[in-house]
């Protein structure tokens, strides 16, 4: 569908647009299970980019998302790959405007998390895992999904009866039954200041 498409060339470049903002683009890629705590790091990471390091980012968050560009989008394999694709190529934009983009999506399958690390240069995509074991996002089931999954109200859920792909090259994992949110952002801020993504405070 793109035979006939001939893609623009601007003369504003993506490095124009980064250079007026003060640190580089990137996308931090937040996936885990439902109620691993990817949404509450992603907003507590963002916060703190945002007050503390002067860093110009947007967070996309699952839920958001699917009420409005997905919102045609279920929770079959095919339409979580068209939500990723979707999301990724948005992260494209994004960054491509010199912006830090966060997303929160479980993101199960690696072959549509490596699709949006593709659409990237090297170094722009940050993937964390937030990792818990299933029993703590169940019993901490903030949305009461898990206990519908279980009752068979809710079909293909993530970890009940649909896969979750665990990464296995990512830049952070992060361990939310161990770890206190603060402990956890902590480390992922220490991680890109010290990857030089960001400048000290
Ligand atoms: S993804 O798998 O396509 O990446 P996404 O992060 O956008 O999922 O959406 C997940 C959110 O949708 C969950 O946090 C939960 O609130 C809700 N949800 C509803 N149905 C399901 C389901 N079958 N599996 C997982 N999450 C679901």
């Amino acid at each position: 569908m793109t035979e006939h498409i001939y893609e623009h060339k601007h003369k504003l470049t993506k490095a124009d647009r980064s250079a007026i903002k003060g640190h580089e683009p990137f996308a931090l890629w937040f996936t885990g299970l439902s109620g691993s705590g990817k949404s509450t790091l992603a907003n507590e990471v963002e916060y703190t980019l945002n007050k503390k390091y002067r860093v110009h980012t947007y967070l996309l968050d699952g839920d958001n998302v699917r009420k409005g560009l997905n919102k045609d989008l279920g929770f079959t394999a095919e339409d979580r790959e068209e939500n990723i694709r979707r999301i990724s190529e948005v992260v494209k934009l994004f960054v491509d405007a010199g912006l830090v983009a966060i997303t929160a999506f479980i993101s199960p399958y690696r072959k549509d998390r490596n699709f949006a690390r593709s659409l990237l240069e090297e170094g722009e995509f940050i993937e964390i895992f937030v990792k818990a074991p299933l029993e703590v996002c169940e019993e901490r089931d903030p949305k009461g999904l898990y206990k519908k999954a279980r009752a068979g109200e809710i079909k293909h859920f993530t970890g009940i009866d649909d896969p979750y792909e665990e990464p296995e090259n990512p830049e952070l994992v992060i361990e939310t039954d161990k770890l206190s949110i603060e402990e956890s952002v902590d480390k992922i801020i220490g991680h890109l200041v010290e990857k030089g993504y960001i400048k000290e405070a």
